[in-house]
C-alpha cells in the first residue's frame, strides 16, 4: 500500500479516537530521534519510523463509542481496547505489509518487561526491541502532552516525567532503552517537537506531513547549529 493511503486511514484513526494528529508526529520523530541516538542504520530508522506512525492502526476496529467514552470502561470494553494491537498487526498484514520492524512494533506496543502488559504478556526480550523502544516513546508522549485536566507539560514538569520513567524501569520498560532515552531528552533538545506539534491544534486542521521525508526534512531543520549573533 502506498505511503500516502497508509498515512490516510491514521488520520481516520485520529478523528476516531479524537486523539490529535500532533501525537502521531510527535512519536515518530521521538522515534528518530531515539533511533539515531542508538546509532541504528537510517534505512532502519526510517522502517521504525513508519512503524511509529502506524502504531495504533488497529483502533479502527473499534468501536467509536467505546475510543471515546469518558467514564471507566467495563470488562468487555476493555477486552476489546487490548486487542487493538492484533488488529492493527492483521489489518497491516492484509494490506500486504511485511516488514517485521513494523509488524513486531504494532503488534507488541503495550507489551510489557515484566509481562503485565497486552495482548499476549510478552516478558523481558521475548518483546521484539522496536516495540520496546516504541512503549517507553508513547508512555513519554501521554505523560507530556495536553490533557483536558492539565495544561502541555513545561521544562520544570519534563524531569518529574523522567523520574517516572526510571521508576517503571525494569517492570513495565527495558532498562537499557529507558536509560537510552532520558539522557537523550536531558542532553538534546527535543522540545521543538513538542512545540511544532501541540495539542491545540485539532486533528482535523493540523497540516499534517505528507511523508517521512517531510518529517526528516523538518528535525533537519529544527538540528541545524543556531549562529550566535
Ligand atoms: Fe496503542
Amino acid at each position: 500500500m502506498e505511503q500516502h493511503e497508509l498515512f490516510r486511514l491514521v488520520r481516520l484513526v485520529e478523528v476516531k479516537d479524537y486523539c490529535t494528529a500532533a501525537h502521531t508526529w510527535r512519536v515518530t520523530l521521538y522515534m528518530q530521534a531515539l533511533a539515531e541516538a542508538m546509532d541504528v542504520d537510517p534505512p532502519d530508522v526510517k522502517r521504525l519510523m513508519r512503524g511509529a506512525v502506524l502504531h495504533d492502526l488497529g483502533k479502527i476496529d473499534i468501536p467509536a463509542a467505546i475510543l471515546r467514552k469518558p467514564g471507566r470502561l467495563n470488562d468487555s470494553e476493555w477486552e476489546l481496547i487490548k486487542q487493538h494491537p492484533t488488529f492493527g498487526y492483521n489489518r497491516l498484514v492484509s494490506l500486504g505489509e511485511d516488514d517485521p520492524f513494523v509488524l513486531n512494533l504494532v503488534q507488541s506496543h503495550h507489551e510489557n518487561i515484566d509481562g503485565s502488559g497486552y495482548p499476549n504478556g510478552l516478558t523481558g526480550n521475548d518483546i521484539p526491541l522496536e516495540a520496546q523502544l516504541f512503549s517507553v516513546i508513547d508512555a513519554f508522549d501521554a505523560m507530556t502532552s495536553f490533557r483536558p485536566y492539565r495544561p502541555q507539560m513545561n521544562q520544570s514538569s519534563e524531569g518529574d516525567v523522567l523520574e517516572e520513567l526510571l521508576a517503571d524501569s525494569g517492570t513495565r520498560y527495558a532498562p537499557q532503552v529507558v536509560e537510552r532515552f532520558v539522557s537523550l531528552v536531558r542532553d538534546r533538545n527535543l522540545n521543538w517537537i513538542r512545540k511544532h506539534f501541540n495539542d491545540h491544534v485539532a486533528a482535523s486542521t493540523l497540516i499534517a506531513p505528507e511523508s517521512l521525508d517531510e518529517l526528516d526534512a523538518l528535525a533537519t531543520y529544527h538540528r541545524r547549529p543556531v549562529k550566535a549573533d
